[in-house]
């Protein structure tokens, strides 16, 4: 087989599976619309509603089974990245299905993929064993002896099976491919829900946390580096054209660290241009952590001081044909590198002499160092060596939980000991003050939703939302950039629904009859049979804006205020984010 690029080898895969019945989805963003997980780790979780049967893949798709390939971040193997296969971003190619096919189907389009359209050899499966509570697999291991594998191996919970992302969800049995002695596809059976009495991953100890699904699905996901790194022959994935190019722009340094640094320039770009920003939790802190070991490599090995610039530039010349909200958030890429990069200088020096005084690193002089200076935990390790050889990840975690508990009680005081007095998920607020703004701000979403709609056309979907004091959230379906004329048509429009004073209302009815009424809702919100449709307008039928929704609202549209667009941006394919102001 002649060569095959990482393009070739993306649209090989999307082809073969359209060309089988599966409708091809974009990526979607590296902050999951799933509250549950803090970034996107596996194509499945943009479709867990369809595994679970609370969306619908017919309507959404027009086909049970789909196909993707999915920007994934993963932090659990950030310690093993430096070695021949391990990263933490990567882009998974998956094909699922939703009550279509099953084992059969699903084992011969991988073996047709791997060893007809890509020429590869298996050197063997693995299978589930079998266990008190799921069977083993026998079923797999007969398909693929029938097709010609017969090197099989039975491995365990540990191995050949797959656990749910975030607290809960669906999962089953897998059976995995290996070439070239390295784990290329995860094909998982998704036959049960498991339920969050158990941490995320863990095996179920009882048969109640355990459900069988009412539909059985198709979970596939392929790491597309891995599989470049076997298709194109190389001993690493670091050699692929995935990564060739800019580990030329990268300084002469130990090959570990400029493993490094290539893993974690194109994570930082990633998520930079799906609009996490460095902070000091949650995403915002994966991300930080990137930057900061960037920054000290550059600092103690003097890299030229456009360095950065040039990573940047090389990842969106390589990916943007493929991720073009690279390309539209470029400037924004940039800007939030140097601002992070300013605010590191200042206090890196410091740290790293801070460091070179400790005779001995535990847990609490790390956070310490961590807290005051910003040097983030692999830093700490790699540049403390000796001194730091006892230092482990999980104490210094859990000193940074500690410290997290206690700014979250001061937050609770300051919320007079109750905590937020409003939380939806969608909407919150700690005080009246707050509540009166968000309230504004909700309605104002209602009434920014049906102007896009109205400006852009029906294509327009909400895909989440997020209503603080400070700002209204919106994100929806829309595969290109506004113009600023767009966004000013969108900003009039609210203004004059705003001064138009419209009675604000809601009826509760049953769900099909809400459907009837032409309110918008949620894909992929789960609703109650029973639901609330909150009106804009003088009547139900009259109204400007019909939406499925808990509330609360304003009563009239006039209390809003003065309705103002503060940014659009990219956060995905086809994904788009608003965020606006009233006052
Ligand atoms: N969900 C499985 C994985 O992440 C297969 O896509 O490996």
């Amino acid at each position: 087989m002649s060569y095959l690029s990482s393009k070739d080898i993306r649209q090989k895969f999307l082809e073969f599976f359209e060309k089988s019945g599966h409708k091809v989805v974009p990526s979607s963003s590296l902050i999951p619309t799933d509250p549950s997980v803090l970034l996107t780790t596996a194509g499945m979780q943009q479709f867990k509603p369809y595994f679970v049967g609370t969306a619908d893949p017919m309507q959404d798709f027009g086909s049970k089974n789909t196909a993707s390939i999915q920007k994934c971040f993963r932090t659990s193997d950030i310690d093993e990245v430096g070695d021949e296969t391990h990263l933490t971003f990567f882009e998974m190619l998956g094909n699922f299905s939703f009550g279509g096919y099953f084992k059969e189907e699903a084992i011969k389009y991988a073996h047709e993929f791997i060893t007809q359209e890509l020429g590869l050899k298996i050197d063997y499966v693995s299978v589930f064993e079998g266990d008190s509570e799921v069977p083993k697999d026998v079923e797999s291991e007969k398909i693929w002896r029938s097709l010609g594998v017969n090197e099989i191996k039975y491995a365990g919970r540990a191995d050949n099976f797959w656990g749910p992302t975030g607290a809960e969800g669906p999962c089953g049995p897998t059976t995995e491919i290996y070439v070239n002695g390295v784990e290329i596809w995860n094909i998982v059976f998704n036959e049960y829900y498991m339920h969050a009495d158990l941490p995320a991953g863990a095996s179920a100890k009882e048969g109640k946390s355990l459900e069988p699904l009412k539909q059985k699905g198709v979970d596939t996901g392929m790491g597309l580096e891995r599989l470049a790194m076997v298709t194109q022959n190389k001993p690493t994935i670091f050699e692929t054209d995935l990564f060739s190019p800019l580990l030329e722009k990268i300084p002469d340094l130990e090959i570990k660290k400029q493993r490094v640094v290539a893993d974690h320039a194109r994570g930082i770009i990633f998520l930079l241009g799906d609009g996490v920003r460095p902070s000091n939790k949650e995403a915002g802190y994966i991300l930080r952590r990137l930057m900061r070991r960037v920054f000290v490599y550059e600092n103690l090995h003097k890299f030229r001081p456009d360095f950065l610039e040039e990573l940047i530039k090389v990842v969106i010349e390589n990916y943007s044909h493929f991720y073009p909200e690279l390309k539209e958030n470029r400037n924004e890429i940039i800007n939030e590198m140097w601002m992070e990069h300013e605010r590191f200088a200042k206090t890196v020096s410091h740290g790293l002499k801070e460091l070179e005084k400790q005779t001995a690193i535990n847990a609490k002089v790390a956070f310490h160092l961590y807290e005051s200076f910003g040097l983030p935990y692999e830093v700490i390790k790699e540049m403390g060596a000796k001194r730091a050889e006892k230092l482990n990840r999980e104490e210094f975690d859990e000193e940074f939980k500690k410290h997290q508990e206690i700014s979250r009680a001061g937050m609770e005081k300051k919320f007079g000991g109750h905590g937020l007095i409003l939380n939806t998920g969608e909407l919150k607020a700690g005080s009246e003050e707050e509540l009166n703004k968000v309230l504004r701000l909700h309605t104002a979403t209602h009434l920014l939703q049906r102007a896009l709609r109205e400006v852009l056309g029906p294509e327009v979907k909400q895909a989440g939302s997020d209503i603080t004091a400070e700002r209204t959230r919106f994100d929806f379906n829309f595969s290109r950039k506004l113009t600023p004329e767009e966004i000013k048509k969108v900003e009039d429009l609210v203004n004059e629904k705003i001064k138009e004073d419209l009675p604000v209302n809601f009826k509760e009815m049953p769900k099909e009859e809400a459907e009837k009424t032409g309110a918008l809702f949620f894909f992929k919100e789960k609703y109650p049979d029973k639901v609330k449709v909150y009106y804009i307008g003088k009547s139900l039928d009259s109204a400007w804006s019909k939406e499925f929704c808990g509330g609360p609202h304003v009563n009239h549209t006039g209390v809003i205020g003065k309705f103002k667009i503060a940014k659009e941006e990219s956060i995905g394919a086809n994904t788009r984010r608003i965020r606006a102001t009233v006052n």
